[in-house]
């Protein structure tokens, strides 16, 4: 069986979640036309660990339309989408994801991803370049390169360039504006409120909600929460982003403040041990902790599992007995939006996979080319991206006339 699903008689849903967000998907149609023609794919096999989702369907879809052997691996243990994941096997796409799946099944679902021989990978977190990288050095002499989608993945490829033990080139696809400016920041913002509420149902009106971190990611969330009538707090380390926040109009503090005074607090920045149970110890009864950062390391839940008792009281809320208050964690401290929802709504994670589809077609177009360090896909290709996202959305926009395009390239016109 090349297959590793929860319930394969979950197919028929699976497509009819795929085929809707197909229809916001319209860019990725015409990318998908397109491949099904060219075929840049093809004798190829691309090897995915990304969270399991009707979106990330349509991307396999198009890589395989492509001529694409695919073998794809949830990147998170949490956030698959059971239904789709039963679609994409029924397909005979080699699928291995289920919710809920255990530490040990994740890391075996990416050594059969390995197992596939990838000739390409793309990645949510460098947890499958990491694998390749430590256990199957031998696998990587195949690979002509990676996309990687997420910001805690392009920290790690860094470290990975630094320390001079990459092997081969990588695209930080999470570096494309159309990619982060979008996904990150209008993607997280919306999909990470949405998960809160489907895990909680509380009023964000007249909460005082924390923001830890003013990434793109931070951005866009504290953007949303003061949007429904939060009052907004941010946590940063940053003295650029957090003199930001306080220009877009919100209270900037460290963490250990923010904790007394916080009703929902959000993890956002990448980092680990964010909020500490010293920190939840001073929180008001009925606090809501949620993380929205890549990794499950950014509350300390293996410090409030060994402390304090708890029960589940409803899908993806847990409830922590701290000495007599009760403080609620949401989807075990793992990426809120993607385990208590649905991730990014189709029309964002449109540019982004647009984005990793380009991006794998740039590395076989260049394959023997391309430094072996993190690399950036060209800004054409991104402006590309963006035009075509524009086109799909029916807006037209203003194009520099010949006068403008000579006068932004010269230095000799003055006042
Ligand atoms: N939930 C999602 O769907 C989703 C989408 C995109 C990215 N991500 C993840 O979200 C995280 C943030 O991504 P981003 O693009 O905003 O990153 P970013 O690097 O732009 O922003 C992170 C911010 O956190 C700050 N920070 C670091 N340590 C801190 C600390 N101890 N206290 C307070 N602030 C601290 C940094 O200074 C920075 O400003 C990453 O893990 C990324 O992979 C999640």
């Amino acid at each position: 069986m090349n297959y590793e699903v929860k319930n394969i008689g979950l197919a028929a849903q699976g497509m009819l979640n795929i085929e809707y967000a197909e229809r916001n998907m319209p860019i990725m149609k015409k990318i998908r036309d397109r491949f099904a023609k060219k075929k840049p794919f093809k004798g190829l096999t691309i090897g995915l660990a990304l969270h399991v989702t009707k979106e990330t369907a349509v991307l396999v879809r198009t890589l395989k339309a492509g001529g694409a052997k695919i073998a794809i691996a949830s990147c998170n243990p949490l956030s698959t989408q059971d239904d789709v994941a039963a679609a994409l096997a029924k397909e005979g796409i080699c699928v291995y994801a289920k919710k809920g799946e255990s530490l040990q099944e994740y890391y075996r679902y990416i050594e059969n991803v390995i197992a596939a021989g990838p000739n390409i990978t793309i990645d949510d977190g460098c947890d499958l370049v990491t694998a390749l990288h430590t256990k199957h050095r031998k696998m990587l002499e195949k690979v002509i390169g990676g996309c990687e989608e997420t910001t805690t993945g392009i920290i790690r490829l860094h470290a990975m360039e630094r320390e001079g033990v990459l092997k081969c080139p990588m695209i930080a696809v999470n570096d494309n504006k159309t990619k982060h400016l979008l996904d990150n920041y209008y993607g997280t913002g919306q999909s990470t409120i949405d998960g809160i509420l489907r895990a909680t149902n509380v009023l964000i009106a007249g909460k005082t909600f924390v923001v830890c971190g003013y990434g793109d990611c931070g951005k866009g969330l504290a953007l949303r929460a003061g949007g429904m009538g939060a009052s907004v707090i941010v946590t940063e380390v940053d003295a650029f982003r957090a003199m930001q926040a306080v220009l877009d109009g919100y209270r900037v503090m460290p963490v250990s403040d923010a904790a007394r005074t916080g009703d929902i607090f959000v993890t956002v920045t990448g980092n680990k041990k964010i909020i500490r149970t010293e920190h939840i110890r001073t929180m008001k009864s009925g606090a809501i902790l949620a993380n929205s950062g890549h990794f499950d390391n950014e509350i300390d839940v293996e410090g409030m599992n060994r402390l304090w008792k708890k029960r589940r009281i409803r899908p993806f809320l847990d409830e922590y007995d701290v000495r007599g208050r009760k403080i609620y964690l949401c989807a075990e401290g793992r990426l809120v939006n993607l385990s208590a929802a649905e991730g990014h709504p189709s029309e964002v994670m449109a540019t982004s996979f647009a984005g990793q589809s380009l991006a794998c077609e740039y590395l076989v177009r260049n394959r023997d080319r391309l430094e072996t360090k993190v690399i950036r896909l060209p800004e054409e290709i991104d402006n590309h991206i963006a035009e075509l996202q524009l086109e799909a959305m029916g807006i037209k926009k203003d194009k520099l006339t010949a006068e403008q395009k000579k006068y932004l390239s010269g230095w000799k016109e003055g006042t």
